[in-house]
């Protein structure tokens, strides 16, 4: 079927509390195990490409690969612009045919991100595309941070519920990235959600909120996230950490293999189990 738009998904998350799975592709083979995983779970799906991503694959192809499929498949799928922080990228993928974007001005002050997030939704909502933004800021986890500094990192800088239910009148964002307690990079579940905010922002906003650096929540914090207002999950760290993971794997038993498709089907094979477990994690399974 063609891409559909994240709102549709987001809203039956929301109405019927369980979260959608939103898995960051770099390649072929990342994208192809979402979309395979997703359709054998029966659970629609957003692929999301970051800037990087973009830059990497190139937005052609990120298009193309994901289109194909989903013209395959029987599924839901929408393709993503994952932390758009320049607002002419956003153009760029609105024109190639994302159907969902998200304008990141987490890093700028309150007013300039109400500014241009806005500029951004009026544009996206004259094609009826849906927009994320984020407010608080999620961070980055350096690899040489302790879990207690990446704590201290989340603590300072969580979203105000009163900022975002301002923020969302403002905008008329259609979902929202709120800094809640995770961290972007973190190749271990030390995160703690700061519930009663989640709520709160709920409340005030009433759209669908989403969690980022959510590789670095465990099983029952994302559960009780989801009971508070999270309808998406952004997973791109175990995803890399199980892709590579197999491949090293892979070579230090097979070190003179010369076909990459063996290699790289590894890697496919074990990031498709990191997206079976998130997806019936968010309870997303079973939903087409
Ligand atoms: O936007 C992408 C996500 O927030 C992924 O976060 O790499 O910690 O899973 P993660
Ligand atoms: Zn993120």
């Amino acid at each position: 079927m063609p891409l559909v738009t994240s709102k549709e998904i987001l809203i039956d998350a929301q109405k019927n509390r369980y979260a959608i799975g939103a898995f960051n592709a770099n390649n072929m083979e990342i994208v192809q195990a979402i979309i395979e995983t997703a359709e054998e779970e029966k659970a629609p799906v957003i692929v999301q490409a970051s800037q990087g991503a973009i830059a990497y694959a190139g937005l052609d192809m990120i298009v193309g690969m994901v289109k194909v499929l989903a013209k395959r498949s029987f599924i839901p799928i929408v393709l993503h612009l994952d932390h758009g922080t320049d607002y002419y990228q956003n153009i760029k993928c609105l024109r190639a045919g994302f159907t969902s974007l998200m304008f990141d001005g987490s890093g700028l002050p309150f007013t300039e991100n109400v500014s241009l997030t806005k500029k951004v939704v009026e544009m996206a909502h004259a094609v009826n595309i849906p927009v994320e933004a984020e407010i608080g800021q999620i961070g980055k986890m350096d690899s040489s941070d302790e879990p207690g500094v990446a704590r201290e990192k989340i603590k300072e800088f969580m979203a105000d519920p009163e900022e975002a239910g301002k923020f969302v009148e403002l905008t008329a964002v259609d979902s929202l990235a709120a800094a809640v307690g995770t961290i972007h990079g973190c190749q271990e579940a030390i995160a703690k959600l700061d519930i009663p905010r989640i709520e709160k922002i709920r409340d005030l906003t009433g759209v669908p909120l989403v969690l980022h650096g959510a590789s670095g929540a465990n099983d029952e914090e994302v559960k009780k996230g989801i009971a508070a207002g999270i309808c998406k999950v952004n997973i791109d760290t175990r995803i890399r950490m199980a892709f590579t993971k197999a491949i090293q794997d892979y070579f230090k038993q097979n070190p003179d293999e010369i076909d990459p498709r063996k290699s790289l089907g590894a890697a496919k094979k074990a990031a498709k189990e990191v997206i079976r477990d998130r997806i019936r994690v968010l309870g997303c399974n079973n939903r087409v």
